[in-house]
């Protein structure tokens, strides 16, 4: 399946084509869970921030001193995301096709997952997260939650898709131990997992 194909692979680039970057980030920090994302990196060394997109949580942990001593590595499927990445924070993303990510099991102690999960298809979903834990250690799943259950498809907009998955069951499903469950901003959901058998 042509990941590509579905998300909207130039938005990014003329969104952010006047520079406008570091206001647009500065907008976002504010409803982003900075406080929780910045409290469980302080535990880990080699992260993996995975659908990274423009790179903000690098942005974000950066300006706050929060990655001293880390070694710290983004991915993404978007060239348009990359390059702005690579415009705002002097760092070029990995790209992988968002099937198989370009790494060894467990080579990361933590994986970060910003707003990614709920842009994948219910059906891809099971597969899609499988390869996001084989590379990690530890997961922070970030991401937009109803109350548990599966949602139908809520939204096909312009940049892709949007569902809400039954986290609970597949964290269950791949044998993970959840550390924390946080409710972080509205409907977002922090779950920082453990593999049990790393
Ligand atoms: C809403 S953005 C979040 C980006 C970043 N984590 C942030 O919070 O700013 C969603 C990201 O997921 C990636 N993405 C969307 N659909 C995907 C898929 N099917 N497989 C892999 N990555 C996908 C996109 O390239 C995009 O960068």
């Amino acid at each position: 399946m042509d990941y590509k194909k579905r998300w909207n692979v130039d938005a990014t680039e003329l969104l952010y084509k006047d520079n406008l970057a570091e206001e647009i980030f500065e907008a976002r920090a504010d409803k982003i869970d900075f406080k929780l994302i910045s409290d469980v990196v302080k535990d880990y060394k080699n992260i993996l921030d995975i659908g990274c997109g423009t790179g903000i949580v690098y942005w974000y942990l950066k300006k706050h001193n929060k990655l001293n001593n880390k070694n710290y590595t983004m991915v993404d499927l978007e060239i348009g995301n990359n390059k702005v990445c690579k415009k705002i924070n002097n760092i070029l993303p990995d790209l992988w096709d968002g099937i198989k990510l370009p790494y060894k099991d467990n080579q990361f102690d933590l994986g970060i997952s910003l707003s990614v999960m709920h842009h994948i298809e219910p059906k891809d979903i099971s597969a899609f997260f499988k390869e996001n834990i084989r590379v990690c250690k530890n997961f922070y799943l970030i991401t937009c939650i109803g109350d548990g259950e599966i949602k139908e498809y809520v939204k096909k907009g312009k940049k892709g898709i949007c569902a809400w998955h039954n986290y609970h069951k597949i964290i269950k499903d791949n044998n993970l131990k959840i550390i924390s469950d946080n409710k972080g901003y509205k409907m977002r959901t922090n779950f920082l997992l453990n593999k049990k058998d790393k």
